[in-house]
């Protein structure tokens, strides 16, 4: 797959087909993976492959607890103005992603697999998610949709952790959890502002001197 079509069309597949997903495929996804960038080559991480229905079962009801929290803390403003907007663009947007994400919560003992990515000594994250992302791309060349989520780790982290068997007081922390399967929609280009409403040159507010209000890349092109 050409590197461009997997950069704009690898985006959040929440709905997922039960198949699993073959180990070799798996395989290559993850040894993708690790060959991202970590600060210092410190490759400070572990990765951890969930597909055990037991060890899905007892995250599924943390996890739906988790997404439940998001939408009555900082979720809950935004959500209740798009309900009063309905009509509103920003809240059409707003509301299917909530909408996908409970499904995903919904479902989440019929997704295949899950990759539960640990970092320590990275408190910002920034040596793990270039590994994340590039996991994702992975499976998107292999025809897998993924679903990067936060919400396990920030508000269940440590019942989680204590699930997965990670060991305690050895500073691992559970950065994100990311669902996989081959997904049951098509995949499309991922709807965002456009590049010059949120780009600037030399000096912040000055114009970047290029617009593109399509994508620069299509499934023609
Ligand atoms: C740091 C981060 C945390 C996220 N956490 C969650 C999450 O907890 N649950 C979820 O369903 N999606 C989560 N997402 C996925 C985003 O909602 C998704 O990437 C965004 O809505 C764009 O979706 P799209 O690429 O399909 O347009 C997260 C994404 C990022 C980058």
């Amino acid at each position: 797959m050409d590197v461009r079509e997997a950069l704009y069309t690898t985006r959040a597949m929440r709905r997922v087909r039960p198949d699993p997903i073959p180990a070799e495929v798996q395989a290559r996804i993850l040894d993708a993976a690790i060959r991202a960038p970590s600060g210092g080559n410190a490759q400070g991480w572990r990765f951890l492959l969930i597909d055990d229905p037991a060890v899905k079962a007892q995250l599924g009801p943390l996890y739906r607890d988790s997404i439940a929290t998001l939408w009555q803390t900082a979720y809950a403003e935004r959500l209740d103005l798009a309900r009063a907007a309905p009509g509103d663009p920003d809240s059409v947007s707003l509301l299917k992603v909530q909408a996908s994400a409970q499904h995903l919560a919904d479902h989440f003992e019929a997704v295949p697999l899950f990759l539960a990515a640990f970092s320590r000594g990275d408190p910002t994250g920034g040596s793990i998610f270039p590994a994340v992302w590039s996991a994702q791309l992975a499976a998107r060349a292999e025809g897998v949709g993924s679903s990067l989520t936060s919400v396990l780790g920030i508000f269940h982290g440590a019942e989680a952790n204590h699930i997965l068997g990670v060991p305690a007081d050895h500073g691992w922390a559970m950065n994100c959890l990311v669902s996989f399967g081959y997904p049951t929609g098509r995949w499309g280009i991922a709807p965002r502002r456009p590049v010059h409403e949120v780009a600037y040159r030399n000096t912040w507010g000055t114009e970047v001197g290029f617009t593109a209000d399509k994508p620069l890349w299509s499934a023609a092109s």
